[in-house]
């Protein structure tokens, strides 16, 4: 079911995957992992490789990107992007709830925490993928407390309808169950992890967390 979700709307997360607003969230989320050259980064969820760019940048030519996606023609546009491809960077089929990863450097997900049935599950996983003394980041949509929410609000709702197939299977709430799954990850991360780091984009509606596997 997610496969399918994701391969119909492949062509339209790959054209908004790198506009400029969107493109600035992504290198901040690369710096979150504090990268040096040479490293081995793992980007679960990677979808077309939209943040390969900022990551093959920070790891430089003797390092190593790995992207990791459960979805064929998402993997398979990754592929087709001069930009996201070449040396040193490489595309992995494979559920990232159980990757078969172990000593990287670091883990990036970002816009995926909120799909997985068990987030917590899949955090644990990605924190045992990496080397102690590693990074984690999770960069996520997210309703902000204050501000002018009611209308903004509703549109939130509308726009996790129709991005995260898990949403669906809730009778709530699409929005409150999403955010309740991004909840849980980050609770993980922040159980798994020290020396974190909290920031947000966009107004309060995207929000980072990062930490250092212990
Ligand atoms: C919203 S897209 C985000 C893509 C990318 N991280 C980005 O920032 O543009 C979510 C991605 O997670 C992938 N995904 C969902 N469930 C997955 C799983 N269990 N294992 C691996 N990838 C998964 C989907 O195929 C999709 O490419």
């Amino acid at each position: 079911m997610t496969e399918n979700f994701y391969a119909r709307w492949t062509t339209v997360y790959d054209r908004f995957a790198r506009v400029p607003f969107v493109c600035s969230w992504r290198a901040a989320a690369a710096d979150a992992l504090e990268l040096a050259r040479g490293d081995t980064v793992v980007e679960m969820g990677c979808g077309t490789g939209a943040n390969v760019p900022e990551l093959r940048e920070r790891v430089g030519s003797a390092g190593r990107v790995v992207g990791l996606d459960i979805t064929a023609e998402m993997l398979r546009r990754a592929g087709e992007h001069a930009d996201r491809t070449g040396p040193g960077v490489h595309y992995l089929r494979a559920d990232a709830s159980r990757p078969p990863i172990s000593a990287a450097d670091a883990v990036l997900a970002t816009f995926v925490a909120g799909v997985f049935p068990d987030p917590a599950a899949a955090v644990d996983a990605w924190c045992d993928c990496v080397r102690p003394g590693g990074r984690v980041a999770l960069l996520n949509f997210q309703r902000p407390e204050s501000a002018l929410t009611t209308l903004l609000n509703l549109a939130f709702e509308g726009f996790v309808r129709l991005s995260a197939p898990g949403s669906r299977l809730s009778g709530r709430s699409h929005a409150d169950a999403f955010e309740q799954r991004v909840a849980a990850a980050r609770r993980r991360l922040t159980e798994r992890t020290v020396d974190r780091r909290y920031e947000t984009f966009a107004g309060g509606y995207l929000g980072l967390v990062s930490g250092r596997v212990v």
